[in-house]
């Protein structure tokens, strides 16, 4: 009787690499709105340019791209680097036509093993808005927790709260295998 084939897992599906110059076009599409792009690069002025984001790459640290068969679709990178202290997670972001299939957790799974594997950091910190339902669920579903919250102004005028939320090396290593 014929078996039936396995399901891939998403780390069978998903691959990731550098980003390359070749693949900022590409991550310009991953923002479908202003709120989205406020969420991933507050700094950013939408639409996002391949100008601004080569700007950012000056002060940011390990862009890594998420391949789904040879095409880019996630995004992310240190935004703030700290030898042997913290890193912070910025910029995660995931093509809007793949949303929903593990993208996301498998980018942030690498980003965390850059940052305690290959770095040895003791600690991994992000920051994301309380109105970003996807974004604050995946970080939970990661592991991160939050310990702060501050104030801001949208460009459109909406008081928000902005979460910082930290995973530790010891939570980190508890999940290995999970999520
Ligand atoms: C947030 C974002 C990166 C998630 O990407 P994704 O590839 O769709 O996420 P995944 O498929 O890996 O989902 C992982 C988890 O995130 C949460 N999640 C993702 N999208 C969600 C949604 N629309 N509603 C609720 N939870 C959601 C869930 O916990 C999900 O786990 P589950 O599928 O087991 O329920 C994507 O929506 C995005 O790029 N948003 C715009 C940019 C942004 O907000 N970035 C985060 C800045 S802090």
């Amino acid at each position: 009787m014929p078996t039936a084939a396995p399901v891939p897992t998403p780390a069978a599906v998903f691959s990731h690499r550098p980003l390359t110059d070749a693949d900022i076009p590409h991550i310009c599409r991953f923002a479908r709105n202003r709120e989205e792009l406020y969420f991933l690069f507050p700094r950013a002025t939408w639409p996002l340019t391949p100008e601004q984001v080569r700007a950012s790459l000056a002060v940011r640290r390990d862009p890594t791209v998420v391949l789904r068969g040879g095409e880019v679709v996630g995004y992310a990178n240190f935004a703030t680097f700290e030898e042997g202290c913290s890193a912070s997670l910025g910029n995660v972001s995931a093509a809007p036509w793949v949303r929903r299939t593990g993208v996301a957790k498998h980018l942030v799974r690498i980003m965390m093993d850059r940052a305690f594997d290959h770095h040895g950091l003791p600690e991994l910190v992000l920051r994301c808005f309380n109105t970003n339902t996807p974004g604050l669920l995946l970080y939970a579903a990661m592991g991160f927790v939050p310990i702060a919250i501050e104030e801001r102004t949208a460009p459109w005028g909406d008081r928000l709260a902005l979460l910082t939320l930290r995973i530790d090396r010891a939570r980190w290593d508890a999940g290995r295998g999970e999520g």
